[in-house]
């Protein structure tokens, strides 16, 4: 991907790494927004408290960016207990699974990034361990193999997709408690750059903070990028205080436009009416158009642009509403103009 889709792109990059886990809000008071969510499990994790048991397994889903890890921390921090980090990709063979799961204290999260990219033998260790916090393990092969029965300790599994749709059902259906992180309103993402500044020792007024905000697809990883960034060319270029002017003169010069498109999101765009006549067109022929694997758009653009109007999700394709032709610059087809998308 080029330099200004990384700028824009939820996903978590190298540069990211370090800085990320310093602006990280540990306590739940610090999470910003997500109201539903935090409110819920404030009662949940205080009911379990209260029981002395261990919280219900918890599924989150969402975008990349929303904060689902930080969400995972967060959940360990209030109930007071370690979390084990690890992700489906990484968890090859089930036995590597099952070392964790018999290494695990009582009451530990055991967080799993990306759940939905376990395979099926680790995804059948899984299913007794979070229901009845056992391991069905088999011991050797052939007419002399016998299943033999490993007490765990009570545990919390997290697990966290960007795809609620690809989880088997079977493992959908073990988590007690499931929820899906919506993006955040301009002005929670401005508390969160609020508070970035602070961590990071940056002066930024609230217009300065408000223009990031408004340009961040929705997405705390991406205003906090942009507020590094940006804070480059404040500190280059200015005095290194961010006010409106300095906020935009930068993200002028970062191309990233008003709404926080890169170039995919006015390919697809692009693409959909100038080829498609404003659609329907399948996913897949779009994504071949585009140049991005399905996954990618279907995770990365899709549900943006969906949530801000500019795409439609039809049952015979993805189609351009009239705000899409209008913020490319694009006349509305005779015919179509007045259409309710
Ligand atoms: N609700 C929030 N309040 C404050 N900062 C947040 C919030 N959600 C995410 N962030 C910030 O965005 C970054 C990315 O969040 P992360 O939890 O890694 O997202 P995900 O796991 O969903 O991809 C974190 O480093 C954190 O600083
Ligand atoms: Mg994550």
């Amino acid at each position: 991907m080029d330099e200004e889709g990384r700028l824009l792109s939820g996903a978590p990059d190298p540069d990211d790494l370090g800085i990320e886990s310093s602006l990280r809000p540990r306590r739940i008071e610090d999470y910003v927004g997500q109201k539903k969510i935090v409110r819920n499990l404030k009662v949940f994790i205080r009911a379990a408290i209260e029981r002395g048991e261990s919280l219900d397994h918890v599924l989150l889903f969402g975008p990349p960016g929303l904060g689902k890890t930080t969400l995972a921390h967060i959940i360990g921090h209030e109930m007071g207990v370690p979390v084990r980090t690890t992700s489906g990709p990484t968890l090859e063979k089930a036995g590597d699974l099952a070392a964790i799961l018999t290494n695990l204290d009582p009451g530990e999260i055991l967080f799993i990034d990306e759940i939905h990219r376990l395979g099926p033998t680790v995804e059948e260790i899984l299913y007794p361990a979070i229901e009845d916090f056992k391991l069905d393990l088999v011991i050797g092969q052939g007419p002399a193999a016998r299943t033999m029965e490993i007490p765990l300790p009570p545990f919390t599994l997290v697990g966290a997709t960007t795809r609620a749709g690809l989880i088997t059902k079977p493992l959908h259906g073990r988590f007690g408690i499931v929820h899906r992180l919506d993006f955040y309103s301009p002005d929670e993402l401005a508390q969160i750059v609020d508070r970035s500044a602070r961590i990071l020792d940056v002066a930024i007024d609230k217009a300065g903070a408000r223009e990031l905000a408004g340009r961040s697809r929705g997405t705390p990883r991406i205003s906090n990028r942009l507020l590094r960034r940006v804070r480059d060319f404040a500190q280059v270029e200015g005095d290194g205080h961010i006010d409106l002017e300095v906020a935009r003169g930068a993200l002028a010069q970062l191309e990233v436009d008003e709404f926080g498109f890169d170039e995919v999101d006015r390919k697809i765009l692009g693409t959909l009416i100038e080829h498609y006549s404003g659609g329907p067109a399948g996913i897949q022929a779009l994504a071949a158009a585009v140049g991005e694997d399905r996954g990618t758009l279907e995770d990365l653009y899709e549900p943006f642009l969906i949530q801000e109007g500019f795409l439609q999700r039809t049952p015979r394709g993805r189609v351009a509403t009239h705000r899409a032709y209008s913020h490319l610059g694009y006349k509305q087809p005779p015919g179509t103009t007045g259409m309710l998308f």
